[in-house]
């Protein structure tokens, strides 16, 4: 096998369509066109010698080699990204590219913090992933990215998690909704429809947790993927449901919205900053944590 004609661009190239699943994704989201992608993977099987991906119905599947080559091409990606931090460092320069990916509630704080460290570091590229819970998980086993930012650190996977800033997950009603006075219990919210996020989402996983413990079961009318659409739906009148605090307004009921006090809530669980324990943070990554932990300490 010849290395020699392998090329960074090449491996990108494989990495995207291995991601994406598909040639012709690949080619959109690297803004080239599909036989300029298909001759780059090409190139890649006349160097190794074997098939890399392999049809599976519609879609296309890693093969063996194809996964081996994944994982070396991330680590050449780390490598080369660490290699760049040193030689930035020594220019005394914070210039690079960071990659984060956060569980989709995140998204509703991470942009402010976000800008103010644009404004600091002007020449860090930055690409964000928001997706579910579980979709970050296997980023993370993966090691697609810098840095995560969930509420639970997989318990099976060696990480470093550093808390940093409080999630509180509360229930929320329709404004018009008459209920009694005082702090109710959840139980005494039982009989109407919830609305609840999907399976594999943090959220869930949070309220599942709490209602296993108090031995309650709720009325789930509904699961979806979206805290807006529910949220929406809420307002609406369709149920009830719990949902982060960050979801909301500044003001809920401008928008149609009530906090119930319910007791045992807020549930609390801190957003963490994750990475796997092995990886080596760059330069830009560190300087990313920092400014969190910063603006956490103020918010
Ligand atoms: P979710 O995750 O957006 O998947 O509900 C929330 C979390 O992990 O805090």
């Amino acid at each position: 096998m010849s290395r020699r004609h392998l090329t960074f661009r090449q491996l990108e190239t494989f990495a995207t369509v291995a991601r994406l699943g598909s040639f012709s994704r690949a080619a959109e989201s690297l803004h080239l066109t599909q036989p300029a992608v298909s001759i780059q993977i090409r190139q890649i099987v006349d160097v190794v010698g074997l098939p890399l991906f392999e049809q599976s119905g519609r879609d296309i599947r890693l093969t063996t080699a194809g996964q081996e080559l994944l994982q070396t091409a991330r680590e050449l990606d780390d490598s080369w990204n660490r290699f760049e931090s040193a030689v930035n460092a020594l220019k005394g320069l914070r210039k690079g590219r960071l990659r984060v990916a956060l569980v989709t509630t995140a998204k509703y704080f991470l942009p402010r913090m976000l800008g103010a460290f644009c404004q600091r570091y002007p020449e860090i590229d930055i690409e964000l992933e928001v997706a579910n819970r579980a979709r970050i998980v296997e980023r993370l086993r993966a090691n697609e990215d810098d840095l995560y930012i969930m509420s639970f650190p997989p318990e099976e996977l060696e990480v470093v998690a550093t808390p940093f800033l409080d999630n509180p997950l509360v229930v929320v009603a329709p404004a018009s909704l008459p209920l009694p006075p005082g702090p109710l219990s959840l139980a005494d919210l039982a009989h109407h429809p919830f609305l609840m996020r999907e399976t594999g989402s943090g959220t869930r996983k949070a309220v599942d947790r709490h209602l296993a413990r108090s031995g309650l079961a709720l009325n789930v009318k509904l699961s979806l993927g979206s805290n807006e659409a529910i949220r929406d739906l809420v307002a609406s009148g369709m149920g009830l449901a719990i949902l982060s605090r960050h979801v909301l307004g500044e003001k809920p009921e401008q928008d149609g919205l009530r906090i119930i006090d319910v007791a045992g809530f807020p549930l609390q669980q801190p957003w963490s900053i994750v990475h796997l324990k092995r990886k080596v943070l760059s330069l830009p990554a560190q300087a990313f944590i920092d400014e969190l932990l910063e603006h956490a300490a103020l918010s």
